[in-house]
């Protein structure tokens, strides 16, 4: 176990070898072809998001970074003094330090993610930066129920569950509505939740955000192939797939696909997968959300709306929700 602080060690509940080679084999046994989205980051796939997110394409990161800017004392106001943050998908750690900066004696920072080098690393230039504030990294993927890290002291005044970078939009509606039900059991009633969306919009906007001119976004698709090779003995020949992002109006997402540039096959150990040239293995959903719809969702999950902000030309949106202190969760 790595120890990050002095006050908490990691709590490794990632998923491991066989989940991976089970949801790859599954996933392209099945019609159409599909790969899960959660295990692009490996520590490549996590180098390549942030990458991804410094391109001039990728409005969303510097939209949520303006907004949570502006919003930080309020949102300091809202969650009370010391609260407790556990952040899902919480990736470079960028955005929690401005909720940080602005709360009063937060008294605990739970920063979940799969991707664990990258977790530990954020973790640590947290831990160095904010002293004092007991960070207990969980690596899980938070699909699956996990347990909260004690605190150490009091119990916190409040819960707040923080989920930025439209990261809810790879979900389904249905599923975004499951995860939000169970951030809610796991949070406790009266407890707050953050959650960043991407708002509809042009596709004139929305596919280079997905397939930008510098190729950075192939690559972090790609890389679940070159992933596949590695931890799997996949045999995948990357230059014969391309990336692809399409808008799907009537889902309101943007998908990727890895569409096969002609005939071939692919061994991954003893099991072989054949590809037509054209057929795609969609790889990543990333549903928009109009403020309405989301928060129908939010409620259909239990959750009080308290506040949502968007920035003047309406790219990205702010959902502050409430676990009502009478829920039963
Ligand atoms: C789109 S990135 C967003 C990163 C960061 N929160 C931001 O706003 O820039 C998604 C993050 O969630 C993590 N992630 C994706 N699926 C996950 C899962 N099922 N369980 C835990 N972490 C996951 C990834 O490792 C990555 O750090």
């Amino acid at each position: 176990m790595n120890v990050v602080s002095a006050l908490h060690e990691l709590r490794d509940l990632s998923p491991g070898k066989e989940e991976f080679r089970a949801s790859v084999l599954a996933g392209l046994s099945a019609s159409p072809k599909t790969l899960p989205c959660k295990f692009f980051y490996d520590a490549e796939g996590s180098r390549l998001f942030d990458l991804i997110c410094e391109l001039p394409e990728y409005y969303p990161t510097r939209t949520e970074v303006a907004l949570l800017t502006a919003r930080a004392a309020e949102l300091a106001a809202l969650a009370g003094p010391g609260a407790a943050l556990v952040e899902f998908g919480s990736g470079a750690g960028v955005k929690i330090r401005l909720l940080l900066e602005a709360m009063r004696e937060p008294s605990l920072y739970v920063p979940v993610d799969i991707s664990r080098g990258h977790l530990l690393a954020a973790a640590d230039g947290l831990a160095e930066d904010f002293p004092g504030l007991p960070i207990a990294p969980v690596c899980a993927d938070y699909t699956a129920p996990f347990l909260l890290p004690a605190p150490s002291g009091q119990p916190p005044r409040r819960w707040a569950g923080f989920f930025p970078g439209s990261t809810i939009g790879n979900f389904t509606p249905p599923e975004a509505t499951a995860f939000l039900a169970g951030a809610a059991r796991l949070l406790g009633p009266g407890s707050l939740m953050i959650v960043g969306t991407d708002l509809p919009k042009e596709p004139a906007v929305l596919i280079p955000a997905y397939d930008d001119a510098a190729g950075v976004t192939a690559a972090f698709n790609l890389n679940l192939l070159a992933r596949i090779n590695a931890e799997l003995g996949g045999e995948f020949d990357l230059a014969a797939f391309r990336h692809e992002a399409r808008w799907n109006a009537a889902e309101s997402r943007v998908e990727m696909h890895l569409v096969s540039r002609h005939n071939q096959s692919a061994r991954i150990g003893a099991s072989r997968f054949t590809f037509a040239g054209g057929e795609s293995i969609h790889t990543e959903n990333s549903y928009k959300y109009a403020a309405d719809a989301f928060r129908r969702l939010a409620d259909d999950a239990g959750y009080r709306a308290l506040r949502f902000w968007t920035d003047p030309a309406g790219l990205f949106g702010i959902h502050v929700l409430e676990v009502p202190a009478s829920a039963r969760v």
